[in-house]
């Protein structure tokens, strides 16, 4: 694993969104994967800006995203597809028919799922999956447990996520309560895995992802097998290194 820590959470977009505008210049029609969340933000804002410059090109890139709530259409404010368009597809000169997320508006989770581990494949894999890493260490939707989940899968959102989600949303009984996301052994396939994290708050989980034993309970953790992933932190997210 190679650690890049950055100044703040401006430096780290800018170190991330570098990283992947590499990856599009040395391979123009690669695949993507991608993440939603608030980390990423700044990382989609710097590569608008510099597609904008007239250095980036994003026609022949495909993307496949993490993860999405199940129940979400695509207009819903809420779904990762809606924050995907507006933090970055409808900015670029990408071909909306190359990017995919989960599809929230699919009802039968075994569909959805097998659907999604499809279309992945037809793209021959993934080339740079970017991640956030969860508070209890979750990356996509997969949250602590006994095994690593190995394929997309549905999972049923917990108590907590339930609750703090609902400030998003107008009643409680709106907040969706299953979400379909990449399984672990999904994510590991990808040829290159860059993971961002930025603020004091995730200081302790960083430590504990990659100093820590490999451990179901703290997902992110099967990252220290991959071959390849370069974790990107601001001062405050490595602090505990
Ligand atoms: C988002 C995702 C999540 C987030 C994680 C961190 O597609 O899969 O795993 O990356 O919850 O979220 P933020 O960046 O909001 O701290």
């Amino acid at each position: 694993m190679r650690f890049i820590v950055t100044k703040d959470y401006n430096d780290m977009s800018r170190k991330a969104a570098n990283i992947i505008s590499a990856q599009i210049i040395t391979k123009p029609n690669c695949v993507l994967g991608l993440a939603t969340g608030s980390t990423p933000v700044g990382t989609y804002k710097q590569l608008v800006e510099w597609y904008n410059k007239g250095d980036l090109d994003f026609s022949e890139v495909s993307t496949v995203n993490l993860d999405e709530y199940k129940g979400l259409d695509h207009d819903n404010d809420q779904s990762y597809y809606y924050f995907m368009m507006n933090n970055l597809f409808k900015h670029v000169n990408i071909d909306l028919s190359r990017t995919h997320v989960p599809d929230g508006t699919e009802p039968n989770p075994e569909k959805a799922c097998a659907d999604y581990e499809k279309i992945v494949k037809s793209y021959g894999g993934i080339d740079l999956q970017l991640l956030g890493l969860g508070h209890n260490g979750h990356i996509g939707f997969n949250e602590p447990s006994d095994n690593f989940a190995k394929v997309t899968h549905c999972v049923d959102l917990t108590e907590s996520t339930i609750k703090a989600n609902a400030r998003f949303f107008e009643k409680i009984e709106d907040v969706p309560t299953q979400a379909y996301t990449m399984g672990i052994g999904t994510i590991f396939k990808a040829k290159r895995i860059l993971l961002i994290a930025s603020g004091k708050d995730k200081a302790e989980i960083v430590k504990k992802a990659f100093c820590g034993p490999i451990d179901p309970q703290v997902p992110a953790s099967i990252l220290q097998l991959h071959p390849d992933v370069t974790v990107v932190l601001d001062e405050d997210a490595a602090s505990l290194l």
